[in-house]
C-alpha cells in the first residue's frame, strides 16, 4: 500500500506559500497564505490567484501565523481528498479562534461543488470561490472583510485568465506549468472534473507562446502545457478566423527555442491524433512522453465509465505511439474497483497494463463522487476490501514494469536537464530524461548547473530511479 499512499500524497502534496513582495493600496498592510491540493491545473491556478492577489496590493507569507488570510485551493477528485482539506481546515479555525480577524478562504473544485452549503457546513470559512471566479477576490475579500460572507461560483464558458501573468510559486526556476485551457467536455461517469471546472475552453495561442517565451527569457528551461484535456485545444483567432490545434500550438511553443522542452498533460486516448504524435517526433526538444489515461483494461467497464473506446482501440493507439517513436514514454492512471468489475474486468486491467509496458502509473481505488453520472446510474457495489487488493495487484504489477523499463535503459546515454541536488547527496545531480525518468549522477563536472543539459550513461537502475555516469 506504501506506493499507492505515496502516488496520493504526491497528487495532493501540499503548496506552500512564497514570500513575495509587498503591494501597495488598499491591502498594502495585509498578507495572504495559499496552500493547495489536487491536480497540477490547481497549482497552476495557485499562481494566478496569487498574481491577482499581488496585484490589488496583498503581500504573502509562507507562515501561516503572520497571515491576515489563508486560502485553501481545494480538490474533489475523490472522497480521500476533500477530507484531507476539512482536516486541515480544523486547524486552520483553531488559529482563527485565537485571532477573530483573520479570514479563511475556500477555493477550487471543493468550492465549486459545495457552494454555499460548505459555509453551513464550516462556520468560519468567510469566502468561497470557484475555480473561474478568481478574478472577483479581491472584491469577495473586502466583502468579508464588512464581516459579511462572500461566495462566487459562477463558472464561465470564456474565461482562460489568459492576460494574467502567474507568479511562480515554489518554482525551481527551471521547469513551469502554461495552462492552455480550462474545463472539460467529456462526461467520464466517475469524475467530478466537468461538474467543478465547467466547460471546455480554450486560451488563446499568442498568450500562451508569450508566456512561454517570457519564461524561456527568465532562465526556464521545460514548459509543460496544461489541461483536462490538451488534445481538444482549438483556438480560433476572432480577427484573422485562422484555427490553431494542438499540434500547431506544440509546434509553436517548440520553436521557441531547441534549448527548452516542451511537455503536455493530459490526454485523452480518444483525441491524441496522429498530427500531435508526428509532431512530438519532429522536435527533439517535445519530450517524448504521454500521459495517456486507459482507467480499466476491459471494454464492458469503459463503456460503463463513458470513456468512448474500447480495449483494442486504446491498445491500437499504444501501438500506433510505439511505432513512431519507439522510445516514447507512456504513462497511465487506473481506477480499480469501479462499478460491476469482476474479477475478469480487473483481469484485462492488468492484462493491458503489460500489454502497454507502461513507465508510471497513477493508481487509484474507485471513489464515488455525488453528482457523478455513476453515482446517478450505478451502485457502487465493489466491497472496499476488494477494491484494496485489486489495487495492491495493480501498484505491484506497475512496480515490476517501472523496473523492466528502467534495466532495458543501462547502457544507453541519455540527456538529462539537471533540476537540483540529489534527494541523498549534494555531491550528486538529480535531472529527468526526456521519457520523464529521474536520473541520479555524480558531479563530476564543476561547471553544470542545475537548468542544464547533460549527457549521461546509465549504469544501473531502481524502479524509480536511472544511477549513471556523466559522459563528455
Ligand atoms: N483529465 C484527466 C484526469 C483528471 S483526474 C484525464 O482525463 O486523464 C485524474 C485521475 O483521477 C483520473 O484519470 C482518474 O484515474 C482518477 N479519478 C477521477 N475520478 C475518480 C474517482 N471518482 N475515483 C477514483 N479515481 C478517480
Ligand atoms: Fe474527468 Fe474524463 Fe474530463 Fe479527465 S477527461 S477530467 S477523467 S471527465
Ligand atoms: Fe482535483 Fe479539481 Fe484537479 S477535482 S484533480 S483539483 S480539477
Amino acid at each position: 500500500m506504501l506506493e499507492v499512499e505515496q502516488k496520493v500524497i504526491d497528487e495532493l502534496r501540499q503548496g506552500e506559500a512564497y514570500e513575495g513582495i509587498q503591494g501597495e493600496g488598499l491591502h498594502a498592510e495585509k498578507r495572504f497564505y495559499i496552500e493547495s491540493y489536487g491536480c497540477q491545473m490547481n497549482f497552476s491556478d495557485s499562481e494566478i490567484i496569487a498574481s491577482i492577489l499581488q496585484t490589488s496590493g496583498f503581500g504573502s507569507t509562507r507562515n501561516v501565523d503572520q497571515a491576515d488570510l489563508i486560502l485553501l485551493n481545494t480538490c474533489s477528485i475523490r472522497e480521500k481528498a476533500e477530507q484531507t482539506i476539512r482536516k486541515r481546515l480544523t486547524e486552520f479555525k483553531k488559529i482563527k479562534k485565537q485571532n477573530p480577524g483573520l479570514l479563511i478562504g475556500i477555493l477550487g473544485c471543493m468550492a465549486e461543488r459545495l457552494k454555499s452549503k460548505l459555509l453551513e457546513e464550516e462556520k468560519l470559512v468567510d469566502i468561497v470561490v470557484g475555480p473561474d471566479a478568481y478574478r472577483t477576490l479581491p472584491g469577495l475579500i473586502e466583502e468579508a472583510e464588512t464581516g459579511t460572507k462572500a461566495v462566487n461560483v459562477l463558472l464561465s464558458r470564456e474565461e482562460t485568465y489568459a492576460d494574467i501573468s502567474p507568479v511562480r510559486i515554489n518554482s525551481n526556476g527551471i521547469n513551469a506549468f502554461v495552462s492552455i485551457m480550462r474545463g472539460c467536455n467529456n462526461m467520464c461517469a466517475f469524475c467530478v472534473v466537468p461538474f467543478t471546472r465547467g466547460r471546455e475552453r480554450s486560451r488563446d495561442n499568442i498568450s500562451i507562446i508569450n508566456e512561454c517565451k517570457d519564461l524561456f527569457q527568465r532562465g526556464f528551461k521545460e514548459v509543460t502545457l496544461l489541461g483536462q484535456n490538451v488534445d481538444s485545444y482549438y483556438w480560433v483567432d476572432p480577427i484573422t478566423n485562422h484555427a490553431v490545434d494542438f499540434a500547431m500550438l506544440l509546434e509553436q511553443v517548440a520553436l521557441i527555442s531547441p534549448n527548452m522542452r516542451v511537455r503536455f498533460s493530459t490526454s485523452h486516448p480518444k483525441d491524441i491524433t496522429e498530427k500531435v504524435l508526428q509532431t512530438m517526433k519532429s522536435y527533439h526538444n517535445i519530450c517524448k512522453y504521454i500521459h495517456l489515461p486507459v482507467q480499466s483494461g476491459s471494454t464492458r467497464i469503459l463503456q460503463l465509465m463513458n470513456r468512448t473506446y474500447t480495449r483494442e482501440w486504446y491498445l491500437a493507439k499504444v501501438k500506433r505511439i510505439k511505432e513512431i517513436m519507439p522510445d516514447c514514454a507512456i504513462s497511465s492512471d487506473i481506477i480499480a474497483g469501479f462499478c460491476t468489475e469482476d474479477d475478469q474486468d480487473h483481469l484485462d486491467t492488468l492484462d493491458v497494463m503489460r500489454i502497454s509496458m507502461y513507465e508510471y502509473s497513477y493508481m487509484f481505488a474507485y471513489s464515488e463522487r455525488p453528482g457523478t453520472l455513476a453515482a446517478k446510474r450505478y451502485k457502487d457495489d465493489v466491497p472496499e476490501e476488494v477494491k484494496k487488493k485489486r489495487l495492491e495487484e495493480i501498484v505491484s504489477l506497475q512496480n515490476k514494469l517501472s523496473f523492466e523499463s528502467n534495466l532495458k535503459d543501462i547502457g544507453k546515454k541519455v540527456e538529462v536537464l539537471i533540476e537540483g541536488d540529489s534527494k541523498k547527496s549534494n555531491l550528486q545531480w538529480m535531472g529527468r530524461n526526456s521519457q520523464y525518468k529521474v536520473v541520479v549522477f555524480d558531479k563530476s563536472d564543476s561547471s553544470l548547473q542545475p537548468g542544464d543539459y547533460a549527457w549521461v550513461e546509465v549504469t544501473d537502475c531502481t524502479q524509480g530511479t536511472l544511477l549513471g555516469k556523466l559522459v563528455s
